[in-house]
């Protein structure tokens, strides 16, 4: 092996080494475009240098020119599809294109195939039926292959195929994992590795046919590159012009199935429909008022034993009490749950939640006193907080381990000891916006209780109450040359309010910029008692438990600068049992893993139900930097 050859075969396997990152990784395909390029057009140098080919006989030189191609053909091989299932599917033009792009894996599989064969007998027959079939101008061949491909792929963005991929945005969205500028993306970088590998095979065909005699080939091959650069730059241009109009944002859709613990968490007990009688709401049994007088009562006794005894009582506040009608019967649920009755039904007929059969049923009758006073049972609401209500929200910030060059790669809500937490996935930043995808993993969140000895309500987290349950929905989207780094809930006013850590990078060398000094905290302080735009709440209509709702309703509720309050769901619906929205705990962490430059909260749900609060996140544009990939292509 000469020393040019060995430099060669030590750049391929150094390229190898960086090629463990996913998909779409920018980097990888500068490395790869820059090398292999190259190496093409060192193959040429050597078929035409008359020394190499009067090395020795037939049998002998195409056999070099076997193993110098299957070492680049290695740097190509392991590249996954970026191509999500089904794709194909979705129209004609990418029916088309997926057959394409199978033909030349086809081709690529052959041409790999044969690398590994030692049967020379045959060997030379095949090569040559393999190289003439590849450089066929008909269907099946690999320059057919390449010339549709790029027919498709060239399209300017009103009629490009991506339009195919993005019209059914959404569900690519949920079923891919990730954003659909990521995907448009990931789908370039795919198209562009496979030409590269039809490009390499049509090259070795006419060195590997000159070899044999069959032609110089010098003319063609000089063509083909050249038409191949132009090719490249027309298609990163509608790329571009493509993904500068694509959305960045990456969140989940309903799942399948709904698993407390596993897609979602509750706030529990926060505002609950509760029964009492006026007697018991004030100090001296008396029923002199009415129901809605109590708008705002605590339990002071429980008279003669009555239905108060029957039900755990409200320790906390009673709030918000009504009239519904005197008699009722009442399905208590059963100890354990968060509820505190399956449902009620009144005499007139109203019921409250949904009636089904009741192991613990009680009949509830309001008397009269003196034959002039109503004692009635009131329909109200418990707000108690205690040991059977999980109303906390974490406050502790979660930051990536910028020390060792890590940012945020995914989001999501946890529930732990009780408490609300924005959870991180963080991986290692490498250059231009790839990630190595090894290094990621999930930030575990504090194991902290709020009953620990130097824990504080509003320093370490935030007790919700009938005053203090807003959550602000916001798009915290970070500016330029930053990454996410972090998230956290911090107070603004009484609401709960979403900041983002942003760090500094250099795209070049992959490395945050100062970490340990240059990092801060972002997020909208625009309140709802601001003059200009005020922040505006999202109402929930007549909310039932988000269970209850059918599935397939994924609709997004929200925009960026609204909020919105936890509370009993709907008293006809479901007794207001039931603390809405629901919190989305499924993992928001796009896949390949990529740099975040955005982190939002919003909501998520049908209409009358009380729905999800859940994260998003907006991916990194590594597109960027396809520009630096074609000059350096180029410069070959
Ligand atoms: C960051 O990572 C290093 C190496 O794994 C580890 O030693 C260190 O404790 C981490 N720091 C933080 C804050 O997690
Ligand atoms: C990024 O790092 C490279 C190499 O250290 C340096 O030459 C370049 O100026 C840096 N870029 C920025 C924007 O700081």
């Amino acid at each position: 092996m000469g020393v040019k050859e060995c430099a060669l075969l030590v750049t391929i396997l150094l390229v190898q080494s960086t090629l463990e990152s996913g998909a779409g990784d920018v980097d990888r395909l500068v490395r790869l475009d820059a090398v292999v390029l190259p190496q093409v057009e060192a193959a040429w140098a050597k078929v035409t240098d008359p020394n190499w080919v009067n090395l020795g006989k037939v049998g002998g030189i195409d056999i070099k020119l076997v193993k110098l191609f299957r070492k680049i053909a290695e740097a190509l091989e392991g590249l996954e599809s970026a191509v999500p299932p089904g794709l194909g599917d979705a129209s004609l033009e990418l029916a088309q294109l997926d057959e394409e792009v199978k033909a030349l894996e086809g081709f690529f599989e052959t041409f790999r195939t044969f690398q590994g064969r030692n049967d020379v007998a045959v060997w030379q027959r095949d090569w040559r039926n393999f190289a003439e079939a590849a450089l066929q101008t008909t269907p099946p061949s690999v320059r057919a292959a390449l010339e549709r491909v790029h027919q498709i792929v060239a399209k300017a963005p009103d009629e490009s195929f991506y339009r195919h991929v993005l019209q059914d945005g959404d569900a690519v969205m949920c079923q891919g994992g990730q954003s659909l500028q990521q995907l448009i993306f990931n789908l370039y970088t795919y198209l562009h590795m496979v030409q590269l590998k039809g490009y390499v095979m049509l090259q070795f065909s006419w060195m590997l046919l000159r070899l044999y005699g069959k032609g110089n080939f010098v003319t063609e091959s000089m063509n083909e590159k050249n038409k191949f650069y132009k090719r490249f730059d027309k298609q990163m241009e509608m790329a571009r012009q493509v993904l500068e109009t694509t959305s960045n944002e990456m969140r989940r859709c309903d799942p399948p199935k709904n698993i407390e613990g596993e897609t979602y968490a509750q706030i529990t007990r926060l505002l609950q429909g509760y029964i009492q009688n006026e007697v018991d709401m004030n100090g001296d049994e008396s029923c002199s008022e009415n129901c809605a007088y109590y708008s705002y009562a605590k339990q002071h006794g429980c008279f003669k034993n009555g239905f108060c005894a029957r039900q755990p009582s409200c320790t906390g506040r009673i709030l918000n009490c009504q009239f519904v009608d005197a008699d009722m019967g009442v399905c208590l649920s059963d100890i354990g749950s968060t509820r505190r009755y399956n449902w009620i039904q009144y005499e007139n007929g109203r019921t409250l939640g949904k009636r089904g059969t009741c192991s613990k049923y009680n009949v509830v009758d309001s008397w009269w006193r003196w034959l002039v006073l109503h004692c009635s049972y009131c329909f109200c609401l418990c707000d108690e907080p205690g040991r059977h209500s999980d109303r906390y929200f974490s406050l502790r910030p979660s930051s990536s381990n910028t020390t060792f060059n890590k940012v945020v790669t995914g989001v999501r809500f946890a529930k732990r000891n009780r408490m609300i937490h924005l959870q991180i996935q963080e991986g290692e930043l490498l250059p231009h916006g790839g990630i190595n995808q090894n290094s990621v993993s999930w930030r575990p969140v504090p194991d902290f209780r709020i009953d620990d000895p130097d824990v504080k309500d509003g320093v370490d987290y935030h007790t919700l109450s009938w005053e203090s349950r807003a959550l602000d929905l916001d798009d915290v989207k970070l500016p330029p040359k930053c990454l996410l780094t972090g998230v956290r809930l911090r107070k603004l006013g009484d609401h709960l309010n979403l900041e983002a850590e942003c760090s500094l990078f250099n795209v070049t060398t992959g490395k945050l910029v100062k970490p340990a000094t240059r990092k801060i905290w972002l997020g909208n302080d625009n309140t709802d008692g601001s003059v200009a735009f005020p922040r505006e709440e999202l109402i929930l209509k007549k909310p039932d438990d988000p269970m209850a709702a059918l599935p397939g309703c994924p609709a997004v509720r929200s925009t960026s600068n609204m909020f919105i309050k936890f509370v009993n769901s709907d008293i006809d619906a479901d007794a207001a049992q039931t603390t809405v929205p629901f919190i989305d705990i499924q993992s928001v962490a796009p896949s390949p893993a990529t740099p975040l430059v955005g982190v939002g909260i919003y909501h998520r749900g049908c209409q009358n139900s009380g729905g999800y609060v859940a994260p998003k996140v907006m991916t990194y544009d590594a597109s960027q930097h396809l520009l630096e990939t074609v000059t350096v292509g180029s410069e070959a």
